[in-house]
């Protein structure tokens, strides 16, 4: 076997079987398959897709790259959470604090910005100080010690997952069902966690863009817990604009404060009390949504989701005055209004070009080993269905490049459709599977 021959059955559109992906896998996780060879495979299963069965064994040999944690341990029910991607979307900053605050333990191992949409990892490690590559030990440990730990890649948790995702977002191969759902999988099964909450976004700021297509990604992704042993529930979300307020990594770490402090935008809260209610059902702590609605907004009310959050950032390094003191992160350079020449309601806010304009202005990355730039993004101060007139603000940029700044505020003006009818704000959680 050799990885030329792989490579060619599947530009050729045939199945790759076990053994076959076991060989990729592996290989390539220890460096023996180069990145050129990896990035014509990856493209052909991009191009032709994988059967059930070949995703499934993509998944197990990503999962098996590296330890398998059990966290039985620590609780009867471990929970994680994952989105498959956004723009703007702080949903796991927010709501896991509040989920370890009513003593439920999170365990869970966050992605970086991925093409046009932000990572977890990125905006935690713009908390000065922050350390998300602890070891297993310690993570384990956290979790123990405080009922939530959030971590990167960097522990020998489904390395072929962190090489196979980096790769994609550098050849432009994200937007892929198998290649998502194995990405996912992959990593929540090595995590350990054996109850798992999805949040299945769907639309213009996703990489499904249809609800077809997040239902069957959804489907897949359940089945392969189930044959794993993972408890897997799927929230399909709005994702046509972008979640809440800010993009961009620093920016979407206030946010985060502003909502634990309890200042928190309608879409956030629908989106976190929905699948807030599901983890604390699969939990076993209680079965009846609308009451496990009810303990994420006290929690939020009581200080104890606030509290939780800087013992989490406390505990893993980073420093807390940040976070009392939001206004000592470092600023972009400049800040520019963008501002409409319309009157008339928000028809349209695409959140994937929202999201390649953060990118371009530094806050995603273009290569692999691109840095990116913390401080720089995009404030949204209109919404879908909000009313503006001639010279309202509609948002703001945050960059460090002026001639990047001027750039950004252009295209926005241009992304922003205006309609002289009113438009109805669209519904924010479209099913649960
Ligand atoms: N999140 C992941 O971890 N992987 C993907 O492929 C997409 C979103």
């Amino acid at each position: 076997m050799n990885i030329q021959e792989i490579i060619a059955k599947k530009r050729d559109g045939k199945e790759l079987n076990k053994e076959e992906i076991n060989y990729f896998v592996s290989k390539y996780t220890d460096g023996a398959i180069t990145d050129y060879q990896a990035a014509a495979l990856i493209m052909a299963i991009y191009i032709n897709g994988m059967n059930k069965e070949e995703i499934t064994n993509l998944t197990l040999e990503m999962a098996n790259s590296g330890d398998i944690l059990d966290l039985s341990e620590i609780s009867k029910n471990v929970i994680d959470k994952h989105s498959t991607g956004g723009v703007g979307d702080k949903i796991t900053l927010v709501l896991t604090p509040i989920i370890a605050s009513l003593g439920i333990p999170v365990a869970k191992m966050s992605g970086r910005g991925l093409g046009f949409t932000g990572g977890t990892v990125d905006k935690l490690e713009s908390i000065p100080g922050y350390k998300t590559d602890i070891q297993i030990g310690d993570f384990i440990d956290n979790v123990k010690k405080i009922g939530i730990s959030l971590i990167g890649q960097t522990a020998n948790l489904a390395p072929a997952d962190k090489k196979i995702y980096a790769l994609r977002d550098a050849i432009n191969c994200v937007e892929s069902m198998p290649l998502i759902a194995s990405s996912i999988m992959s990593k929540k099964i090595a995590a350990g966690a054996n109850k798992i909450v999805l949040d299945v976004t769907v639309g213009s700021g996703a990489f499904m863009k249809n609800k077809e297509d997040a239902i069957k990604l959804s489907n897949m992704m359940k089945e392969i817990g189930k044959l794993a042993d993972r408890e897997t529930v799927c929230v399909l979300t709005n994702m046509n604009e972008p979640v809440g307020y800010a993009i961009g990594n620093t920016l979407e770490i206030i946010e985060t404060i502003e909502c634990l402090k309890g200042n928190i935008p309608e879409d956030i809260k629908e989106i976190i009390t929905t699948i807030g209610a599901y983890i604390i059902k699969l939990s076993g702590e209680n079965d009846n949504l609308e009451e496990n609605k009810k303990m994420i907004l006290d929690n939020i009310e009581n200080g104890k989701a606030y509290n939780k959050f800087l013992e989490l950032v406390k505990n893993q390094s980073g420093d807390i005055e940040y976070i009392e003191n939001p206004e000592k992160f470092e600023k972009a350079k400049y800040i520019m209004p963008v501002i409409t020449e319309k009157d008339g309601f928000i028809q349209e806010l695409n959140a994937e070009k929202i999201g390649k304009i953060s990118v371009m202005l530094g806050a995603g990355r273009i290569k692999k080993e691109d840095n990116i730039d913390k401080a720089v993004g995009i404030i949204l101060n209109k919404k879908i269905s909000d009313k503006v007139q001639r010279g309202d603000i509609l948002a703001y940029v945050h960059a460090d490049d002026e001639q990047k700044g001027k750039e950004a505020v252009e295209k926005i003006k241009e992304i922003y459709k205006v309609s002289e009818m009113k438009i109805e704000k669209e519904k924010i959680i479209l099913g649960v599977i």
